[in-house]
């Protein structure tokens, strides 16, 4: 829900990628020996379904969780206001579900806590949400091992008012933000466009989380021309790998929503000229190597597969059977078994 209480547009691409992601995520996670505990983490939860009876991220968690019927799966919810909590209570029918905590608590401490939990985790974190934490939870957050981020930023009114079209008013916030990301205003405000100011961004993310793992997808609404972005961040290839798929099926159901609204879709195009160069300038790579490079590079198995596929075919890159494999056909083993079966060459001839 926003602050109006009505299911805006941007929250639609909030909450379908939680929802996909979700979906992907927790099903995996529920039967992994090795996950022993998972907890998704909510600091602004809000009362759980909007004013017009649209589901909230409470809500659409509850709904992912709720039919795993799962003993390891928490999840965690909290508002400062509180006067949200007995709706957010309610809406979720905390009584009856036994997976549900809420607090209500000023959202760095809460998230301090929850980040004590043992195991896994998905932080998932509201518009404006970002300028409400402090320098202390930012490197708590970047600091824990095993944490999936979710992290929506309103980036287009962020970006009209380092170009000086909006007030002031929005500034301090943004600023700390910046400044935490040891952004200067200056170097935002060179960014030309909204995507590389969104690039920037995620570099920052990237480099203060310490992962190949950073991606960022953005909304348009072109009735009113504005951009919303959210953005993805963890340590581990797997819940990046689910990130990849949450967001294509969030893109297909954007798709048939007719005109009103576009997202940014991935052609790939850069990202398939990274990988061969990387291939002509490098010793030959592994199957398990090319999958890294892949999901790291924000591209799902499934292309670049494609991809090889073309490659092999036009005699561009030879495939060498590793000692004691047999390939099958044409297969690739773009995967995460991590069994390496096949190098991959770059023909120089
Ligand atoms: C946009 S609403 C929540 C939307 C909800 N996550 C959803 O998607 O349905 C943001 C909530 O954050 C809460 N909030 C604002 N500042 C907070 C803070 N510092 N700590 C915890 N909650 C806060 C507000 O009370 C409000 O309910």
């Amino acid at each position: 829900m926003d602050t109006s209480g009505k299911i805006k547009f941007h929250t639609k691409l909030k909450l379908k990628i939680y929802e996909e992601y979700l979906k992907a995520y927790l099903p995996i996670m529920n039967t992994q020996d090795w996950a022993t505990n998972v907890s998704v983490i909510e600091p602004f939860a809000g009362q759980g379904v909007a004013e017009d009876g649209g589901k909230g991220s409470a809500m659409v968690a509850v709904d992912a969780i709720k039919p795993l019927q799962s003993q390891k799966i928490l999840l965690l919810l909290n508002d400062l206001d509180s006067k949200k909590i007995p709706l957010l209570s309610k809406n979720v029918d905390v009584a009856n579900n036994p997976f549900i905590k809420i607090a209500n608590e000023d959202a760095n401490s809460f998230i301090n806590k929850s980040l004590k939990f043992k195991g896994h985790a998905l932080l998932f974190i509201d518009p404006f949400g970002y300028t409400q934490l402090n320098k202390d939870t930012y490197d708590n957050i970047f600091n824990r091992d095993k944490l999936e981020i979710l992290i929506f930023i309103p980036l287009y009114h962020v970006f009209r008012f380092l170009k000086g079209e909006e007030e002031d008013v929005y500034y301090r916030p943004v600023a700390q933000f910046l400044e935490y990301f040891d952004i200067a205003k200056e170097q935002a405000q060179e960014c030309d466009t909204l995507e590389d100011f969104a690039q920037l961004i995620r570099s920052a993310f990237q480099s203060k989380m310490r992962t190949h793992f950073a991606y960022y997808k953005s909304l348009k609404n072109k009735d009113c021309n504005s951009q919303h972005v959210i953005f993805f961040l963890s340590k581990n290839i797997k819940g990046a790998e689910k990130f990849l798929y949450a967001a294509e099926a969030a893109e297909k159901y954007f798709d048939k929503q007719g005109d009103l609204f576009s997202m940014t879709y991935d052609t790939f195009k850069e990202e398939a000229d990274t990988l061969i160069n990387t291939i002509k300038n490098a010793d030959p790579i592994t199957n398990s190597q090319l999958y890294e490079l892949s999901i790291s590079l924000g591209m799902l198995p499934k292309y670049t597969n494609e991809i090889f596929s073309k490659l092999e075919d036009d005699k561009t890159v030879c495939i060498k059977e590793l000692p004691n494999c047999k390939r099958k056909g044409k297969s690739l083993y773009i995967n995460d078994k991590r069994d390496n079966r096949i190098e991959i060459i770059y023909n120089k001839v």
